[in-house]
């Protein structure tokens, strides 16, 4: 009897010591250096509870805030059970992004967009997708056959949601956007098809950058079956087209290199896994962005007389030329909604903006940011007040005179810096310059009760509802 107590008295106390190792070493991971300060939280899931609680979405999170009072701007932690390095150093972010070429991205996320995924298996293919995403999304592309898509949806939707008296601007957007991209990618889809795949995307918003967990009825597991019903879904949509020898749209057309500029690179599993990816980051970003632009016009009467004024030109305009659609000129010379998402854009990344799986030691100052953390770079310097003046005031008028359609420089990256900055960064501006032009056809206004927080993603607890009329100025002037 003593001797079976004994015996798991020890295996006990062995336990008990394994599990204080493991949890001290936890707590202090070495590297072959100095690592930069910080904590690690708890066991595995690190600090991941206070990195993920809401804040206002136009102000740097608290958890950041504080840690950088404590550590300086460059600190280690602990998220989603990675081991993670965040920075607010502009310098640091640059340099990193311009050696480190790996996304760095919680395991979630990986599963998400697929082990084949090209966006990630090499730099070969990764070139490869990013030019022919170019070719697509670049300016030639969205002069040349995005333009018009875009309005001719915009004006639909938003006609229907005149009727209605009102809508849900996230969600009419990602409809646009959905619409817009699934027909430049596939073509025609079946009816039933095309309602399959906007039913899908329910499951992504509520899964998104969560723990790796795959647990039937968790947001990953609805995730990642949401994604296999997708990827089935195109696939079997190309593979019908293929069979029938109907035309493939342009997109196809560039994959399967039967136009100039594309090659044959790219099998239809590639193929597919890469329209995916473009959909989920294209579906994640710019609806709630233009959402949360939408909010701030709201709020800020002068902007919005401001933008008025600039539309009904245009409206004028149009009038007396007796156009309808909208042209790349109409475009470009929105020059004041252009300085409003520049400004939303810069107000709103309250989010690291840059992350990288770090590949080799990195070394900076004294420390040393050890290879396989993932590296997460905030965009702090959009805060900065000797960069931007009142930084937390929204004043789009600060981008007078500015250069409005770049998306990167040293003191503004919402859109990422270095061999990953955003391909859709382009295509997202002119969707969101143009919803606000055929908004502006109307009498509008958001919703009071409308917040928007940040927790990673931005959220809208209260939906994002505006309440649309039609306005008989505007009406008369644009025919
Ligand atoms: C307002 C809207 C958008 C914002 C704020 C945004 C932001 C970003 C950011 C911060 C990155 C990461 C860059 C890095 O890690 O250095 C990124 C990458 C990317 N974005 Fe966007 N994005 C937007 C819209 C879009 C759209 C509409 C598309 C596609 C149609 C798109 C496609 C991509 C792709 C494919 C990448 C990965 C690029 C690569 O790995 O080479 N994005 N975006």
């Amino acid at each position: 009897m003593v001797e079976v107590y004994e015996f798991w008295t020890m295996i006990i106390s062995l336990v008990v010591v394994k599990l204080c190792h493991w949890i001290y070493k936890w707590r202090n991971p070495t590297s072959n250096g100095k690592l930069p300060p910080g904590s690690m939280g708890f066991p595995i899931i690190g600090e991941t509870l206070e990195f993920m609680k809401p804040h206002d979405a136009f102000q740097l999170p608290t958890f950041l805030t504080r840690k950088i009072l404590r550590y300086g701007p460059v600190f280690r932690t602990s998220l989603f059970g990675a081991k993670v390095i965040i920075s607010a150093d502009m310098g640091l972010n640059m340099e990193v992004a311009k050696t480190n070429h790996a996304p760095g991205a919680p395991k979630s996320l990986a599963r998400l967009f697929g082990e084949n995924n090209l966006f990630v298996q090499s730099r070969e293919s990764h070139k490869h997708v990013r030019n022919l995403t170019t070719l697509f999304l670049g300016s030639q592309g969205l002069r040349l056959s995005m333009i018009q898509s875009i309005d001719s949806l915009a004006r639909t939707h938003m006609e229907v949601g005149a009727k209605n008296g009102g809508l849900d601007v996230k969600e009419t957007t990602s409809k646009i956007l959905i619409e817009c991209l699934a027909k430049k990618v596939m073509g025609d889809m079946e009816a039933d098809a095309a309602k399959e795949l906007t039913h899908c995307w329910r499951y992504f918003p509520r899964g998104w950058f969560r723990f790796s967990w795959n647990i039937p009825g968790n947001g990953v597991y609805h995730m990642l079956k949401a994604r296999k019903q997708m990827m089935d879904l195109l696939k079997e949509t190309v593979l019908k087209k293929r069979e029938s020898g109907e035309q493939f749209e342009e997109f196809f057309k560039i994959i399967f290199g039967e136009i100039e500029g594309g090659s044959k690179t790219m099998n239809i599993e590639e193929a597919i896994e890469y329209v995916f990816t473009l959909f989920v980051l294209a579906n994640e970003t710019t609806p709630a962005v233009l959402a949360a632009t939408v909010k701030l016009i709201n709020d800020n009467p002068k902007v919005k007389q401001e933008l008025r004024r600039e539309h009904e030109r245009i409206f004028r305009d149009k009038t007396e030329k007796d156009e309808a659609d909208l042209t790349w000129e109409d475009y470009k010379s929105m020059t004041f909604t252009q300085m409003v998402i520049n400004e939303s854009l810069r107000i709103s990344s309250t989010v690291p903006t840059m992350l990288r799986m770090v590949e080799h030691d990195f070394h900076v100052g004294d420390y040393t940011i050890p290879a396989g953390w993932i590296f997460m770079g905030f965009p702090s310097v959009h805060f900065n007040p000797e960069m931007y003046e009142d930084p937390l005031a929204f004043n789009p008028w600060r981008w007078e005179g500015k250069d409005l359609r770049g998306i990167l420089s040293r003191t503004y990256m919402p859109f990422g810096v270095g061999s990953r900055l955003c391909v859709g960064a382009e295509f997202a501006k002119l969707q969101m310059v143009i919803f606000i032009h055929h908004l502006c056809r109307y009498r509008w206004s958001m919703k009071t009760e409308t917040t928007v927080l940040r927790r990673f993603i931005l959220m809208f607890p209260r939906g994002s509802d505006v309440q649309i009329s039609e306005d008989s100025e505007v009406a008369n002037s644009s025919g």
